[in-house]
């Protein structure tokens, strides 16, 4: 997209700041695509019941989308078929692990359940199948005898592969997360140094030119410490008060040059409920961010497509803190030797393949929805999370995978599970070419 500014100045005319200010704005947007919002009420049974179902039938239609699993049937039929190969697209209710090192697995699904054998002796399905985890709708294909299913093949839902489009200028967007404010480890000068590199202002930092491209500063979440998040967390607070916490945070934010726009989706320290889908930054906390024509407040998990105009397709970006990172990390073997922690691009795979930001019920606490909004209905260009305080950057079938850094030093808790955090980082991708470079803002 040629610049308007551009044209302009082609023109020979100068424009005038208020007019640069002004032309920014009408090209910087963003809309908001998917943000769940649930309405509190009572909850019942019958409400999770229904939801899970639902879940399961969506899982299903996106599993039957998959060539190979056109001729799945369900489970009460595979006793009746007489073929040598059955298709089943099923939930795993249960994995046993015995000690030959077979997997025998328990499937369910609306007809009924079924032992599923993963033979020891196939060692490349023995591999897959060690990413199974309870509650994930999967398609398995495999042989029936005397009323067990030997599996052959596993197969996930997946994503189809993404083309991202470009712009023809150089358009950047800051990806960041975690900041913690308030916390007595909220890396201050650093930040700071990240605000007045937005704005210009320091010297000595590579990319100096690069900080007037950028037109979109996202935050995936933990952008404040909150209060009572965890026992005795006042001993670690700098700033006990969570309304206090959030004015730093509205300053900070109104320190961002009005032709950038802000995105905020909350975290785990909020000060909101923990069940997703969290709802936005409510006013009674925030009131400010709600009047700043600048800033978007998003639900967590929400996608959102940014610069749309008439030239150029929008980039869209599912933002999501990553509370249910733990539990997957915790669970998943191969997610754990592939780094943990470290690697938070390999969650976002695994979530990804699976079209699912928490397949297990209970991995990740969710409110019953007719619509899970865990459930990855529309494949974003981008997945941008937070929550394990490192930066990674990867790609899956061509969406980019970020997992942002942080702002706050190591806590004493992170160094009791072994985390190692990498504050400072800033990610900044170039929608021209989707280029990425992590900046460094530490100070020390
Ligand atoms: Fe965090
Ligand atoms: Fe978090």
């Amino acid at each position: 997209m040629k610049s308007k500014i551009k044209e302009l100045l082609e023109k020979g005319v100068l424009p005038t700041l208020e007019k640069v200010d002004q032309l920014f704005h009408n090209e910087t947007n963003v809309e908001i695509l998917q943000s769940p919002n649930y309405q509190p009420g009572k909850i019942t049974v019958k409400d999770f019941h229904e939801a899970n179902r639902q879940n399961y039938s969506t899982m299903r239609n996106f599993l039957m989308n998959r060539t190979e699993l056109r001729s799945a049937v369900s489970i009460s039929r595979t006793s009746q078929i007489q073929e040598k190969k059955v298709t089943v697209i099923a939930m795993v209710y249960d994995i046993a692990k015995l000690p030959t090192g077979t997997l025998k697995l328990t499937l369910e699904d609306l007809s009924g359940k079924m032992t599923a054998i993963v033979h020891s002796k196939n060692e490349d399905l023995i591999d897959k199948a060690k990413f199974l985890t309870k509650d994930e709708v999967v398609g398995f294909i495999g042989g029936v005898s005397k009323g067990v299913f030997f599996v052959n093949e596993i197969i996930w839902p997946d994503i189809p592969q993404q083309i991202i489009p470009t712009t023809e200028e150089d358009v950047y967007v800051a990806f960041l997360a975690d900041m913690h404010i308030g916390s007595n480890m909220f890396l201050k000068e650093d930040f700071e140094s990240f605000i007045a590199w937005l704005n210009g202002k320091v010297d000595g930092v590579k990319h100096k030119d690069m900080a007037k491209k950028v037109r979109y500063v996202l935050f995936a979440g933990d952008v404040v410490d909150g209060v009572g998040v965890y026992p005795q967390q006042d001993r670690e607070l700098e700033i006990k008060d969570i309304h206090k916490q959030y004015d730093l945070l509205i300053d900070y934010i109104k320190q961002i040059p009005k032709h950038m726009k802000v995105v905020i989706c909350p975290g785990t320290h909020e000060g909101i409920r923990l069940e997703e889908p969290k709802p936005k930054i409510p006013k009674y906390l925030a009131g400010d961010l709600h009047e700043m024509d600048n800033v978007v407040l998003v639900t967590d998990p929400a996608l959102i497509r940014l610069h749309h105009t008439e030239k150029y397709a929008g980039i869209t970006v599912l933002m999501y803190h990553g509370d249910s990172f733990d539990y997957y990390i915790n669970e998943i073997e191969p997610l754990r030797l592939a780094g943990g922690y470290n690697k938070g691009t390999e969650v976002q795979k695994y979530f990804l393949k699976r079209r699912n930001l928490s397949p297990t019920y209970g991995g990740q606490e969710l409110l019953p929805m007719k619509t899970n909004p865990l459930i990855i209905y529309q494949v974003p260009d981008v997945l941008h999370t937070g929550h394990i305080h490192k930066s990674d950057v990867s790609t899956y079938k061509g969406v980019l995978c970020i997992a942002s850094s942080c702002f706050q030093a190591k806590t004493a808790f992170q160094e009791k599970l072994g985390h190692h955090p990498d504050p400072g980082k800033v990610i900044i991708l170039n929608l021209r070419n989707m280029r990425i470079q992590i900046l460094d803002f530490t100070n020390t």
